[in-house]
């Protein structure tokens, strides 16, 4: 029987890692994520087995209130509420490791023939420190993306010599725990001061940086579930949470670097200004009038160019206009225009956002080029039609050192012919920063809602 167990659980680390392969790439990400769920069920399975199960009728329970909240909140939340949706779960995770650490301790405490060893200790306390601090971290999360708790970067005196003697104080106690595991005051203490770090860990993050932050805390939550696969020793999940420590990691390191910020600013929560709502103070605000076009006067324009890039940006997610712009796409396409699509990594509010949008209304993965693939076609080309982008489309980054966005890579739009630039006024993106790009020679304002403005464009292209 144990090594059937074993083998299945080796099948499904085998499953979690091609399904993480296969997510590498928007064309393979639904069978990545078929694979990585199979990988889990045979995973849940195999344990319910594995494990002394004494009653399934808790276990029956969890699983349909479970399963019926996860399917509902899956089905219920919209593309843009997606980040604060996996910051609920990555809190759960720690939620069930802290849990787990909790239960393992009182079982060894209660039962006269349990007894603790130094291995064991030690995985609790981590076990306890991580999950605790991953979900009050992750809640505090959700709560800024949804609007309950402030977006705002939150700072106050002491902030970080605050939450550094905290993390010491932790690691000190823990030590004490594993030298005597009886003092149960001490491991509630450590589980409390815990929950409390992880709510002034991430309190401080702005909005900004919030989707980076909960990359982050998705990779604590691999860790503290591998903690946790030490405290049962179980092998799948130990595997299981160093492949969402390790691949939670990755992602936050790449999302840094496409925003052009140090994992130790998000880490150590508004170290900096940047980021925070509102106009940054330093950059100046550029001057001038800016040129607006309507439907009729664009639909011309594009009836004489011959190639499109299409830069989408968080615009088209808030209204949805993925499936205009695919209209969009095949009425330039029928008339012999070459349209492709230049795509940020940091475009939208999570990474692969528009992607998936794209992917939805059924546009061709081919057609989705990253950024380095077709950067340097800008010049090249006829018009770049910039739907709902801002800050990944603003040339302060490239040279406006008092820029908060300076240094961050960004799609040299600028560069075409013709840059249209549709949003619905002269407002701020995320970063809160004006952009330049509005008051170029070569730019052209289409102001409008996303989806109402293109598909009037489309309208007006297919009457030509
Ligand atoms: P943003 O810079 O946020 O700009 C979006 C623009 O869309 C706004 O200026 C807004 O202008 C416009 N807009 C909003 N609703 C619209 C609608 N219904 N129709 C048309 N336009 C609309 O977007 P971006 O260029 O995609 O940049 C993403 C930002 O998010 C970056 O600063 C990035 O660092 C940050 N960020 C991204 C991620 C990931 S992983 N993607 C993670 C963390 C942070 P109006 O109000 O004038 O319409």
């Amino acid at each position: 029987m144990r090594i059937i167990i074993e083998i299945s659980y080796l099948v499904a680390s085998i499953l979690f890692i091609f399904g993480i392969k296969n997510l590498s790439s928007p064309k393979t990400a639904r069978k990545g994520n078929f694979l990585a769920a199979l990988g889990m069920f045979i995973a849940i399975v195999v344990t319910l087995f594995d494990q002394h199960v004494l009653t399934y009728e808790w276990i029956i329970i969890g699983f349909i209130i479970g399963g019926l909240t996860g399917a509902l909140m899956a089905y219920k939340t919209p593309m843009t509420g997606m980040p604060q949706m996996v910051g609920l779960l990555n809190g759960f995770g720690g939620g069930a490791s802290l849990l787990v650490g909790l239960s393992e301790y009182y079982k060894m405490k209660n039962f006269p023939t349990w007894t603790f060893n130094v291995s064991t200790d030690i995985t609790i306390v981590l076990s306890l420190i991580i999950g605790a601090v991953t979900f009050t971290g992750s809640l505090i999360a959700f709560g800024k993306l949804q609007g309950i708790v402030t977006g705002r970067v939150v700072k106050y005196p002491g902030q970080h010599p605050l939450n550094l003697f905290l993390l010491i104080g932790l690691l000190a106690a823990g030590a004490f725990f594993v030298i005597d595991p009886n003092l149960e005051w001490l491991v509630l203490t450590i589980g409390g001061v815990a929950l409390v770090l992880g709510v002034l860990l991430v309190l401080p993050i702005g909005g900004a940086d919030m989707p980076v932050a909960i990359s982050l805390l998705n990779s604590y939550s691999g860790l503290a579930a591998s903690a946790t696969g030490f405290v049962l020793q179980n092998n799948q999940l130990i595997i299981a949470g160093a492949l969402v420590g390790a691949s939670g990691i990755i992602l936050t390191l790449i999302m840094c670097r496409g925003m052009n910020r140090s994992l130790m600013n998000v880490v150590m929560g508004g170290w900096e200004t940047a980021g925070a709502e509102g106009p940054a103070a330093s950059t100046t605000s550029p001057k001038g009038q800016v040129k607006a076009v309507d439907s009729e006067e664009l639909a011309m324009l594009f009836d004489a160019a011959s190639s499109v890039i299409i830069v989408p940006g968080y615009g088209m997610a808030v209204a949805q206009a993925q499936h205009a712009v695919r209209d969009l796409t095949n009425q330039l396409e029928a008339k012999g225009k070459k349209v492709r699509f230049a795509i940020h990594p940091v475009a939208g509010r999570m990474p692969g956002h528009m992607n998936v949008l794209l992917a939805e209304a059924q546009i061709s993965y081919d057609l989705m080029l990253s950024m380095e693939e077709i950067n340097d076609d800008f010049p090249n080309t006829d018009i770049a039609l910039i739907i709902g982008a801002n800050d990944v489309v603003n040339p302060a980054a490239r040279h406006d050192k008092s820029s908060p966005i300076y240094g961050m890579p960004i799609l040299n739009v600028d560069y075409a012919k013709t840059v249209v630039i549709n949003k619905r006024s002269m407002n701020v993106g995320y970063a809160g920063i004006d952009n330049e790009l509005f008051f170029y020679p070569n730019a052209l304002m289409y102001f409008g809602d996303a989806k109402d403005a293109v598909a009037k464009l489309v309208t007006e292209i297919k009457h030509l």
